[in-house]
């Protein structure tokens, strides 16, 4: 029996809401929270005091685990609100199950379905006012969970912290993408933590990262560890590319599942286009730009939603994709989806979760 589904979420609200400071025209990415967040406790191998809280700092010893050894993971996902007021929110339960096989891998305990989508939906509802109506804003969502127990052997906590923060965004990135094929450092390798969303995957990306916007890219395209001739994903997206009616997407268990990669596929072979999830080699890739068969490229993800890639620095040398505003399925399946999320269009594959 699922344990949470007779754990009651304990409200406090908070006595002053922060909305009227909070300037919708102007939000930057992650920088501005919402009233409440959700915060359990694992301890004694159970879920227990499951509350929603105002938004507030934590105290913690200075030995808590997750500091020392890393056990923590994240998710992200978006609420949207309807132009009738309704919000929604996205494909929850992929990311519960995501979140889950990254718990699994880091030794950590499931969140139970109640505690992380029931414990959403009453957070979203409570801070609803917090959610975004203008087109390409909307409610960031980050649940997370770290190991707490204040002990330095190296073992696996015993106890954890799950808590739901969110926040009001606009875009992640505001121009089409230059991004840079890593071919020194490596992301991920076969066996590693490369396709769990934990927080180490992210710290070891910010050096490199630094190092080629100091050449003037945005971001990396990780490679694959062993040759590193395999292109994998972006360092906060994973990417596609068209080839006449095909989309491509690079496939292994070293790069993050997307939920926004796998729901682009899904819509791609709905509309009757192939799509191939397999490995894809930088040479292919290359060879492609320059003889012109690759007419889009683009990262796919939930902060980063559908950005256009339209230079890549590959050995020295820059490689440059088609327009932007002439890529015909890039463009078609981003207003589709906006469609869709902002409730315009009949809700054809289920994927909106009303929050009511
Ligand atoms: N790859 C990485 C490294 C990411 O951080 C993200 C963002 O979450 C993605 C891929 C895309 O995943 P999703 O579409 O589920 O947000
Ligand atoms: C997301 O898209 O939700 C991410 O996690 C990417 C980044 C902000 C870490």
């Amino acid at each position: 029996m699922n344990e949470a589904a007779t754990t009651a979420i304990r409200v406090e609200q908070t006595r002053q809401s922060k909305l009227p400071q909070v300037d919708f025209n102007n939000l930057k990415f992650g920088q501005t929270f919402s009233d409440h967040m959700l915060v359990a406790d694992y301890v004694d191998g159970h879920w227990t005091d499951v509350s929603i809280v105002p938004y507030g700092n934590l105290s913690l010893s200075p030995a808590t685990s997750a500091l020392h050894y890393g056990q923590a993971i994240f998710e992200g996902m978006k609420a949207y609100r309807f132009a009738n007021g309704t919000v929604s929110l996205f494909r929850p339960h992929k990311n519960l199950e995501r979140f889950n096989k990254s718990a699994l891998r880091l030794e950590m305990p499931e969140v139970p379905e109640d505690i992380f989508i029931g414990g959403l939906k009453t957070l979203i509802d409570l801070d609803r006012d917090w959610v975004p109506g203008a087109e390409g804003s909307s409610l960031y969502i980050r649940p997370f969970m770290f190991g707490t127990e204040p002990a330095l052997g190296v073992h696996p906590s015993d106890s954890y912290k799950f808590i739901v923060i969110t926040s009001p965004v606009g875009a992640y990135y505001h121009k089409s993408l230059r991004l840079k094929v890593e071919t020194h450092f490596t992301r991920a390798a076969e066996g590693g933590v490369g396709f769990s969303k934990n927080a180490g995957n992210y710290a070891l990306s910010l050096h490199p990262t630094r190092l080629a916007q100091q050449e003037g890219f945005d971001q990396l395209i990780w490679t694959d560890a062993n040759e590193h001739k395999y292109v994998e994903e972006a360092g906060t997206a994973n990417l596609l590319f068209r080839v006449g009616d095909t989309i491509i997407t690079p496939s292994s268990d070293t790069i993050l599942h997307g939920i926004t990669r796998r729901t682009i596929i899904e819509i791609a072979r709905h509309w009757g286009y192939q799509a191939e999830e397999r490995k894809v080699s930088v040479k292919e890739l290359i060879d492609g730009i320059e003889d012109g068969s690759v007419t889009e490229a683009f990262a796919a993800g939930t902060a980063a939603t559908l950005t256009p890639i339209t230079e890549i620095g590959y050995e020295g040398r820059i490689y440059t994709l088609p327009d932007p505003a002439k890529r015909v399925f890039s463009n078609k399946v981003l207003q589709y989806l906006n469609d869709l999320r902002y409730g315009r269009i009949d809700d054809e594959f289920g994927w909106n979760l009303i929050v009511d």
